[in-house]
């Protein structure tokens, strides 16, 4: 329990102020992507291509079952991992969720060019964003808490997440 949980979309900061974050409240940090490619012993993009993105799924669940387990840490979430029902309660019963939104513009910037993102290596990723975010919504809209990061650092993102908590 007593966890803080960062979901939202690829692209919106999770990892780098998720890390920001534990240093700052000397807790642990756990990124479930880094747990995923550390049990599969390769990266996420190779996991989607060689075997594809259900079973990237089903290794996301029992690394978010392991990650709800812990305590008083801070946890980033893939961007998809909180549309799966099981994934959101684990998640919800272990702490409080803070989801970090980002407009389409901003997430495309923050995202373009970068190889490490399958659902965004596509012809036109800017539709691809703005599809999956829609989708993706009212999942989102779960969290006990929601930050627009499209003007703000890192340490804003940061302090104020302290002064939610
Ligand atoms: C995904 C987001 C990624 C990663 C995988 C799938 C998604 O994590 O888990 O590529 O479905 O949105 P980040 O949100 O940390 O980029």
């Amino acid at each position: 329990m007593n966890n803080i949980i960062l979901v939202g979309f690829m692209g919106t900061g999770k990892s780098v102020v998720g890390k920001k974050l534990a240093t700052k409240l000397n807790r642990d940090f756990m990124e479930l992507d880094d747990m995923i490619e550390l049990r599969e012993k390769m990266p996420i993009k190779d996991i989607f291509e060689k075997k594809g993105e259900l079973y990237f799924r089903l290794v996301e669940k029992e690394v978010v079952k392991e990650a709800a387990r812990r305590k008083d840490i801070v946890i980033s979430a893939g961007g998809g991992a909180i549309i799966d029902v099981e994934n959101f309660k684990n998640l919800k019963n272990s702490g409080t969720i803070i989801c970090l939104k980002a407009s389409p513009e901003t997430i495309l910037k923050r995202t373009i060019g970068l190889k490490t993102r399958p659902l965004l290596n596509v012809q036109d990723p800017k539709k691809k964003i703005e599809e999956l975010l829609k989708k993706r919504e009212p999942y989102y809209n779960k969290a006990d808490f929601s930050i627009n990061t499209d003007n703000l650092s890192i340490g804003s993102i940061v302090l104020k997440i302290m002064s939610l908590l």
